[in-house]
């Protein structure tokens, strides 16, 4: 009964260049690993139900990549958006969907471009998940201890002392707080950082559908005989114009009343910006995080740098840069004005 959708639609722009808009952050390989984020969700989830059951919900655009990527996804398991419409839409669709094959389906919506280092207890969290929503009509969705005033991220108030199976019951949902108010939240102490992992019963975020999204819900309600039929793919396509642009914390977190948390401990990093990845790599004495062979680094410091395996960089001396190569963009940016870089490449496309 236990069903995985991972949402690859995503743009990522503040991995630029590296994350494009025809090849976002879900598809790179940020660290080095040998495997793409979206590699490594999927053989998570491998773990954790049959394959069959795991789909991706991507923008049609990417359903290329996703292929080459994840070759042993059936076309069956793909499900394609014919425009970008956010993750709202993403729960709506993959609920209704699933309803016309299992109604008694447990879902994880999950998305395809975070890290997450205990593989072992991200499993057993999964599973204690699905179990309880299994049994209790509520929206749950897994939390991470914050340890900034991060204001990318969801907040989650939650009741410390009761405790059903693990999961709490939640008081408030914040969507992407003001830093006031993020440094409000962390002080308190009763707050969790949303990991973007929601779990729920088809019936209850149905429910949930109709009572706080009922314009996308009926949308929806419309292709229940194209679910699953050679006529999906046109029926969305119909139905998408249809839909607001909102995120599922926006859209159902933030309103609904019976949301539930099991505070996580995985090795959870959602690889947000260079910062970031920065952060999770392997890096030498200096602290230099270095990606590519053919990189010879002296005297430099504290720099996150990623070139192509055919590209000899020599560089020294440059303390705490990010320097990142393409085969047609080189990106030499101070790591402290990272925030920058979305304007950058708003920059680049309008001088296009
Ligand atoms: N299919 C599809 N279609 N997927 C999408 C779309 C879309 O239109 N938009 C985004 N996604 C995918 C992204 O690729 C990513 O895997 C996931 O959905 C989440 O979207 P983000 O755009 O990365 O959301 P966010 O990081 O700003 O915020 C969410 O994640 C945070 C944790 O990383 C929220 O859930 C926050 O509350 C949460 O803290
Ligand atoms: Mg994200």
């Amino acid at each position: 009964n236990n069903y995985v959708a991972i949402m690859a639609g995503g743009i990522g722009s503040r991995f630029w260049p590296e994350s494009r808009t025809h090849l976002p952050k879900q598809f790179l390989d940020l660290l080095g690993t040998g495997r793409s984020l979206i590699q490594w969700t999927y053989n998570r989830f491998k773990h954790i139900c049959p394959k069959e059951n795991i789909y991706f919900i991507t923008n049609e655009q990417y359903i290329g990549t996703l292929k080459s990527q994840i070759p042993e996804v059936d076309d069956a398991n793909i499900i394609a958006e014919p425009s970008r419409k956010n993750t709202a839409p993403c729960a709506a669709y993959f609920a209704h969907k699933i309803m016309a094959l299992n109604p008694n389906a447990n879902i994880i919506m999950s998305p395809a471009d975070h890290l997450i280092m205990d593989e072992h207890a991200f499993e057993r969290t999964a599973h204690d998940a699905l179990d309880f929503v299994a049994h209790h009509k509520c929206l749950l969705t897994l939390g991470i201890k914050p340890t900034r005033p991060d204001t990318g991220y969801g907040y989650i108030q939650y009741d410390t002392e009761e405790e059903l199976d693990k999961a709490h019951r939640v008081r408030t949902f914040t969507e992407k707080p003001t830093l006031e108010l993020a440094q409000t939240f962390l002080k308190s102490g009763d707050f969790l950082w949303n990991s973007g992992i929601f779990v729920w019963n088809v019936q209850t975020i149905m429910e949930a559908l109709a009572q706080h999204m009922p314009e996308m819900h009926e949308v929806f309600s419309q292709a229940t005989n194209q679910y699953n039929t050679p006529a999906e793919y046109e029926a969305m396509v119909k139905l998408y114009p249809h839909c607001t642009n909102i995120s599922i914390d926006y859209g159902i977190m933030e309103k609904a009343r019976n949301v539930y948390v099991i505070p996580s401990y995985f090795g959870w990093c959602d690889l947000g910006t260079w910062e970031s990845a920065y952060d999770n790599a392997q890096k030498d004495y200096l602290g230099n995080a270095v990606l590519g062979s053919n990189v010879m680094v002296i005297d430099a410091s504290e720099c996150m740098i990623k070139m192509p395996e055919d590209k000899l960089l020599v560089v020294q001396g440059l303390e705490k840069f990010i320097v990142i190569d393409t085969p047609d963009v080189l990106m030499i940016c101070e790591r402290s004005r990272e925030q920058q870089i979305k304007e950058y490449v708003a920059e680049v496309k309008r001088n296009k």
